[in-house]
């Protein structure tokens, strides 16, 4: 039998090996269309964000690039038309990393966007822990732009407080995290900014490589599938519903009823928006047996207030 000195070694490397990225394989350099233009003035900004983190920092560099004349729409991703795409000579998304990837309701639509060839795209994610999958999340945006003929200029991860609801709200990166973001984080976004403006100026790319590790194997695993079988109980508590329509909004597949009390688990994607946005603590779900309440409710009893950037009184 293992000591518990063997054990806490044994743990020791494995968590290592799944937060380190062993870089097995490099892709070549891949070949861009020419840029459009390398003084773009018209923005698309677009962001899909289920608890407000990855939207703070689309408003921030909104509030940069409009100090810097451009003319910026920033717009949810899903209500955003897609034919408008090639209207822009600069294109921005930002979406969080959910399940070690991008969500896929994100990544299917930029599957279907028409050519934007020649724009210069960059991308963000936001995350929620250092061994989050965070860089190849960056990384499969810019891919799918890529395919539609984007020209990647700009990449970069923002870490925060993981939304993703624990019993107790209390994972090592939900401690650890508690405080994000915080100046740096957004000195992190103003910096993501200014290199993505300076690389088109000077007609250079980024890199979309891949990082082979560990963690990227998780992203093969039936993510989604594992906890929709551990979630023992989702519903709504018609008690507590008062009619908002919020979950309704923020679910991606349209799988939520909460005057019918009624969650459609087929369509269902385990992303915790109706349980995460519902301010009346009305969305009831249990994991293996454990209730679980949202992101509001958690930064309510933690009295914790999320902070904005300095731009924001100044940009509206
Ligand atoms: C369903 C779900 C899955 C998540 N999976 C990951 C993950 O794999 N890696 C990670 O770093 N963070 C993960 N997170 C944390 C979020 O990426 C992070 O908190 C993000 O900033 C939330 O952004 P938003 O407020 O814009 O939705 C997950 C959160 C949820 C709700
Ligand atoms: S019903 Fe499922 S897919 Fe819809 S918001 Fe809730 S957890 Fe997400
Ligand atoms: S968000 Fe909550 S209160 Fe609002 S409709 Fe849905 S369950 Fe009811």
């Amino acid at each position: 039998m293992d000591t518990r000195r063997n054990f806490i070694k044994k743990s020791a490397i494995m968590g290592a090996a799944l937060c380190l990225p062993i870089s097995l394989t490099r892709e070549s350099q891949a070949a861009y269309p020419d840029l459009k233009t390398r003084a773009p003035k018209k923005a698309l900004i677009l962001w899909y964000s289920q608890t407000g983190l990855t939207h703070r920092y689309t408003r921030l560099i909104g509030c940069i690039l409009k100090g810097k004349n451009f003319t910026v729409d920033e717009i949810e991703l899903q209500e955003t038309n897609k034919k408008t795409l090639p209207d822009y000579d600069l294109i921005i998304i930002g979406t969080p990393v959910f399940y070690y990837d991008i969500p896929s309701n994100v990544s299917e639509w930029l599957e279907t966007i028409p050519s934007i060839k020649g724009t210069p795209v960059a991308a963000f994610v936001s995350f929620g822990g250092p061994e989050g999958n965070q860089h190849n999340a960056s990384c499969h945006i810019l891919k799918l732009l890529a395919n539609k003929g984007g020209v990647p200029v700009g990449r970069d991860a923002f870490r925060n407080i993981p939304t993703y609801p624990t019993p107790k709200w209390n994972s090592a990166n939900q401690i650890s995290g508690q405080h994000l973001p915080n100046a740096a984080t957004f000195d992190q976004v103003r910096r993501f900014t200014a290199d993505m403006l300076e690389r088109i100026t000077r007609g250079e790319t980024v890199s979309v490589e891949y990082e082979l590790a560990m963690r990227e194997g998780l992203r093969a695993l039936p993510l989604v599938w594992m906890n929709k079988k551990a979630i023992s109980k989702h519903t709504v508590d018609s008690q507590k519903c008062i009619g908002c329509g919020t979950c309704v909004r923020k679910c991606p597949t349209k799988a939520i009823d909460p005057f019918k009390q009624f969650v459609d688990r087929e369509k269902c994607l385990a992303c915790f928006g109706c349980l995460n946005n519902c301010p009346a603590d009305a969305v009831v779900m249990e994991y293996r047996g454990e209730r679980l309440y949202g992101f509001p409710e958690y930064l309510k009893r933690n009295k914790i207030t999320i902070m904005e950037p300095p731009e924001f009184s100044t940009c509206g």
